[in-house]
Formats: C-alpha cells, structure tokens, sequence
C-alpha cells in the first residue's frame, strides 16, 4: 500500500529505485532539475477536483456556482485551470483581482471580498465590472454606492453576515462567530442595517447574502446550523429579493493519516440541502447557491520537497534535521501548530524508524516544519517531501531572512512544467529605489 495514501495526491506512487514520484513524475528528478524547496502540484488531481464539484453541486443545485477561492494558490497556471474547467473565482484584493483578470476571467464571474477594501480596489472592481461585491461594512457600502454612481453603473452586492456559529477549527481560521472583524452580525442588527443601506442604495443592487463559517472543517453541521439562522434572518428581512446565498468555503482536507475530511460529494450535499432545508422552512423561494472552496480546490494535490542538509543530535532530547526551507514556504505549522507528516522522497519505501523534528533553515527557534517527525534515518541530501501542501503555502510565503520563494512545477502523465519560476538574489532587491 502507498504510505500516506490519503494525504498524497491520487498519483502518487513508488518507483522501483524506490523513488516518489506524482503524475508520472520522479520527484528526486524534478529536485534536480529545478532545486528545492520545490512546491509540485498533480494537475490531474487539480482537474479532477474542479470537476468533482461541478459535477457535484451540478446534481445537487443544477444553478449553483462554484467559486475558486485563490487565495488558496493563486498562480496564473492554477487560475486558468480553474477557468477551463468552469469554475468562477473569488478574490480578496486588488492584487488576487488583477490575477484573476490576467487568468482572463470573464468579470461577471469574479466576485470581490475584503474586510477592507480602499478606494482603489473599490474603483478597479467597478471598472471590471465584477459579478458581486461581497460588501463587509457599512463605509464600505457608502463608498461603493458613491463609485457606482460617479461611473454610472449599477453593482451588484452580497450582504456578508456572520450568524454566531463558532465551528470546531483553529480559532485565527473561524470567521462566522459574533466577535469577528469580518461581516455583520445577525445578532444586535447590524446585518439588517446593512441589508437596508444596500436596498436604499441607488447605485447598488441586493443580489443575496454570503456567509462563511470558518476553514478546514471537518464537521459540516456547521452549515445546517449557519444556514438555519441566516434563513430566518433573511425571512425577517422580507427576503424576497434575496436570490443568492453564498455559503463561503471551509470543507478541511487530510493533513495526516488520521484526519477524515468529507468527501465533496457529502459536502456539497450537505451546503445544498441545509439551503433548501432552511429556505424552505421559513418560506422563501430557493435562492441559487454559492460556495467557495480554496484549500479543498487545491491542498491534496500539491507536495513540497526539500532537502535535508543537516542533522543533529542534541544528546537525551531529540534530533534534528534541517531543510533548505521553512516558514518562509510553510507558515502554516507557525501559525496555526498544522500538523504535516512527511516522507522521504528518495527512499519511499523505507520504513520509518526515529522520530525527529523537521526545522527550517530561518532564524526563529519556532521556524518547526514538522515537530515529531516519523521517518527513516536521514543525513544531508535527503529529500523530504511534505505532502497537503497545496493550499496557503506558496500564497502565504515570505522572504523572510532573504530567502528566495520556491518554484512551482505541475506534473500530468509523466511530463512536468515550470509554472512559477524560483525567486532569485536580484528579485530580492527589485524593488528598492
Ligand atoms: N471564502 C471566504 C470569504 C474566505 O474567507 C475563505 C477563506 C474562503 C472562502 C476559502 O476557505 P477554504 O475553502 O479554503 O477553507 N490561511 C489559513 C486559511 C485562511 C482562510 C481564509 N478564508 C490556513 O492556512 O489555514
């Protein structure tokens, strides 16, 4: 059996020198070939789950959008992939905007969000003509009808609400609770208040109600629960003109062995029945859904593999092995204690025997890659492959110590691409005048 079978992605597998290799591809051979850290993403895999959502909210919702969140990867190969296979993308800046327009989205299906959006991220969406503004706050809402107006277009908004449901998850990744920066809480009128300015709007036009719980769930009662509260709050706001409920992203993917995500398929059925469910129970006519995944787009089908160049022994504690990388790849193990399990990409097959902490090559004692790590012996050049990479990993990368990003390689049937290049000494420097 595959180790690591359901964190790997599907393709992933060993060769006879005992090699591990995705889509067809020797990942000791893409190391050399393009050095490490390298971030290495199964396309198929990627292809394949675009797919599995479509088809899944196709037969659950046959209206319903699937909207890519990019922040989870937001590279140009990742956004046109999404494209082609039909999806729609959410951004949540001027930056990831302008991305998506490059990846030649159609406007109509990029839908905007920010907390904070300026002046000039408000400008650029209007100009683009966006197919909804996730609006957050109420300056927001002024500044949008004022730009609206001064452009002569009408804009059409999702009124983003928070409805007091804390779901089980890294409290920096839970957004649907009442104490939240994001959103309006249903709670205390706030989200009614909102729905009033964009209705008095002149230049706005209330397509529906967006909501977001929290990232990485695994239990999706979540969504009954979220959906129950914004349906009755939707009834109590007349919602007739509510078309649209966006129930924002969130399905968790497997890190290590021992996490159990749900399948898209349970996912999707679970987000569409509890609209329907709720929609129906307070009487209102079937809003057409949208959901937002990122890290379940993108997460499984991405590895990282970096070489080992040092160990050592601290005598009666532990032994550490140090990459070339680190959180200035990988912040996610300091941000939020993620839990990775690696393997060895040269020795696949070898059994783990030690544990070890993985550590990174920064100068931060909490630079930890993988705590309490299982592997084979390892030394210098070895090359240890964290899997479940694929998601906020090269997005939230940094060059922290002057550490150059890594580059980003698709593999499909035995062929890989360059898609990012790796960041050199003189990108370092580019922008300072
Ligand atoms: N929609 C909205 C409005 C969001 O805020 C997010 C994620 C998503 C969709 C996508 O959620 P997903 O399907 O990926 O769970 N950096 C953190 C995750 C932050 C998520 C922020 N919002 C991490 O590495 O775990």
């Amino acid at each position: 059996m595959m180790p690591l079978e359901q964190v790997l992605p599907p393709s992933a597998a060993v060769t006879p020198e005992g090699h591990l290799s995705i889509g067809g591809c020797d990942l000791v051979e893409l190391a050399e070939e393009h050095g490490t850290p390298l971030v290495v993403y199964d396309e198929g895999a990627l292809r394949a789950t675009a797919r599995a959502y479509r088809e899944a909210f196709e037969a659950h919702a046959p209206d319903a959008e699937v909207i890519y969140a990019s922040k989870a990867y937001f590279g140009q190969a990742m956004l046109h992939l999404a494209r082609e296979e039909g999806l729609s993308v959410d951004v949540a800046s001027g930056g990831e905007l302008y991305a998506a327009l490059q990846a030649g989205f159609a406007p109509e299906r990029i839908h905007m969000h920010g907390n904070n959006k300026d002046l000039r991220e408000i400008g650029e969406a209007l100009e683009a003509g966006v197919g909804t503004v996730i609006v957050d706050n109420l300056d927001e809402i002024a500044v949008l009808d004022r730009e609206a107006a001064a452009r002569g277009v009408h804009q059409r908004v999702l009124v983003r609400v928070t409805p007091g449901v804390k779901p089980s998850t890294h409290s920096y990744i839970s957004t649907g609770q009442l104490d939240s920066k994001f959103g309006f809480s249903i709670e205390g009128g706030p989200a009614r208040e909102a729905v009033e300015a964009v209705r008095a709007a002149g230049s706005l036009v209330l397509e529906g109600l967006h909501c977001h719980i929290g990232s990485q769930l695994f239990d999706l009662s979540g969504y009954g629960a979220a959906a129950a509260i914004v349906a009755d709050f939707a009834a109590s706001c007349g919602g007739d003109d509510l078309r649209v409920m966006d129930m924002g992203g969130g399905l968790g993917i497997a890190y290590t062995r021992a996490d159990r995500p749900a399948g898209i398929d349970v996912y999707a059925d679970a987000v569409v029945e509890a609209v329907q469910n709720e929609w129906g129970r307070v009487g209102l006519p079937m809003p057409k859904i949208m959901v937002e995944p990122g890290r379940s787009m993108v997460g499984r089908a991405g590895v990282t593999v970096y070489r080992v160049g040092s160990t050592k022994v601290v005598p009666g504690v532990r032994t550490y092995a140090a990459v070339d990388g680190g959180m200035s790849d990988l912040l996610r193990p300091m941000l939020y204690g993620a839990v990775y399990e690696p393997i060895l990409a040269n020795r696949a097959d070898a059994e783990p025997t030690q544990t070890l902490r993985l550590v990174g090559k920064h100068c931060e004692s909490g630079d930890v890659l993988v705590s309490e790590a299982s592997l084979p012996p390892v030394g210098a050049g070895d090359l240890v492959c964290l899997p479940a990479t694929g998601a906020y990993g090269v997005t939230m990368a940094s060059n922290y110590n002057g550490v150059t990003r890594p580059a980003v390689v698709f593999v499909d049937e035995g062929r890989a691409r360059l898609v990012t290049r790796r960041e050199t000494y003189a990108d370092l420097l580019v922008r300072d005048v």
